[in-house]
């Protein structure tokens, strides 16, 4: 018998692709959960879509078969209902809405729910918690890692998965290169990070298991530069910092977004060794799933969503 697999912030980047993605495979029954209470809208990028877009989105998919169920996400009373008959739910809340998940793990554990898969999408956090240098972003690393607590103390099953850097992040230029340039990195734009999700729910290794996948490219930050710069046919600027220029850069940055940028840049290139806060898990049990090429990744994508960063930066 199909798992049905509910998706939570079903309308954000991961969260748009990984329903996609479960309609292409056709091996789920799919649901989204559709929020009808109002809490503050919020997106990782700061870019919010208006709530006609997300409705047009859910129609196309109701058409294409998915089952949309509406709860106040914040009422477990509301929200019990909405879930049972759920197998595996899977949580794309963006970065700043990590406590809106709270609730859900207490309604999932109340209707049944077999899985439990949080909104992560980036480092180990549970490695990362550990790193010596308190910053705004291992404070969410906690609470990432806190998630996954409450998850087990709930009874229900767990999938994490780390997805190393979003490439189209880390792009402004100069671009700050994390360490020594040579080292592999793992990295997921946003939709390769939805597209894997159902993949790596369907494998079995991934019950109660943390899965660090690299859904784009495992590739040094050398040579996923270089390929930008073949693209780009023009030299891409690049600072090599070590992780005392990362904490320094850090330590004078005012709160906002780009403080948060350099933490990431902080925890990367504090990693004692043998413990780098991402992996290649796909390679071993994902052969066959294939991230977006950069070649069609870099215009199509990359190049469009740095601008849009370096406008909105700019105002
Ligand atoms: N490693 C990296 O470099 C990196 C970069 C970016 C993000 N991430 C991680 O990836 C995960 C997903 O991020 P994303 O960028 O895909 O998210 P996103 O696109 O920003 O998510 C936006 C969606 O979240 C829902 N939402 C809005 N406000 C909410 C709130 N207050 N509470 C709950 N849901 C809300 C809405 O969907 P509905 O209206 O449909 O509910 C909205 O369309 C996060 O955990 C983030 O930390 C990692």
């Amino acid at each position: 018998m199909k798992k049905t697999v509910t998706v939570f912030a079903a309308t954000g980047v991961a969260g748009s692709a990984c329903v996609e993605e479960l309609l292409r495979m056709q091996q789920f029954n799919v649901r989204v959960l559709l929020r009808k209470s109002v809490q503050q809208e919020k997106s990782s990028s700061g870019a919010l879509r208006s709530g006609d877009d997300k409705q047009q989105q859910r129609n196309d998919w109701m058409a294409r078969g998915v089952e949309v169920r509406s709860a106040d996400v914040t009422d477990h009373a509301e929200l019990i209902p909405a879930l049972e008959g759920t197998d595996y739910l899977v949580s794309c809340v963006p970065l700043f809405a990590t406590e809106s998940q709270y609730p859900l793990i207490w309604a999932a554990k109340e209707a049944g729910v077999e899985r439990f898969v949080p909104s992560e999408f980036g480092y180990i956090y549970e490695w990362e918690q550990f790193w010596p240098t308190d910053t705004v972003h291992k404070t969410m690393s906690r609470q990432k890692a806190f998630i996954r607590r409450m998850i087990e103390m709930a009874g229900m099953d767990f999938t994490i998965i780390p997805a190393g850097l979003w490439p189209e992040y880390y792009m402004l230029e100069p671009v700050g290169v994390m360490g020594d340039g040579v080292q592999k990195f793992s990295w997921s734009t946003g939709r390769d990070v939805g597209r894997i999700i159902p993949h790596v729910l369907a494998h079995p290794a991934s019950r109660n298991a943390i899965c660090p996948v690299a859904a784009t490219a495992y590739c040094s930050w050398d040579e996923l530069l270089d390929t930008r710069e073949r693209l780009l046919g023009r030299a891409v600027a690049r600072n090599h910092l070590s992780s005392a220029q990362w904490q320094a850069a850090y330590a004078a940055q005012p709160p906002g977004a780009l403080k948060h940028l350099l933490a990431i840049g902080v925890a990367a290139t504090e990693c004692p060794e043998g413990m780098p806060l991402w992996a290649n898990w796909n390679a071993l049990h994902l052969p066959e799933f294939k991230g977006t090429p950069l070649d069609e990744l870099f215009p199509g994508y990359i190049e469009p969503f740095v601008a849009a960063m370096q406008a909105s930066l700019s105002n």
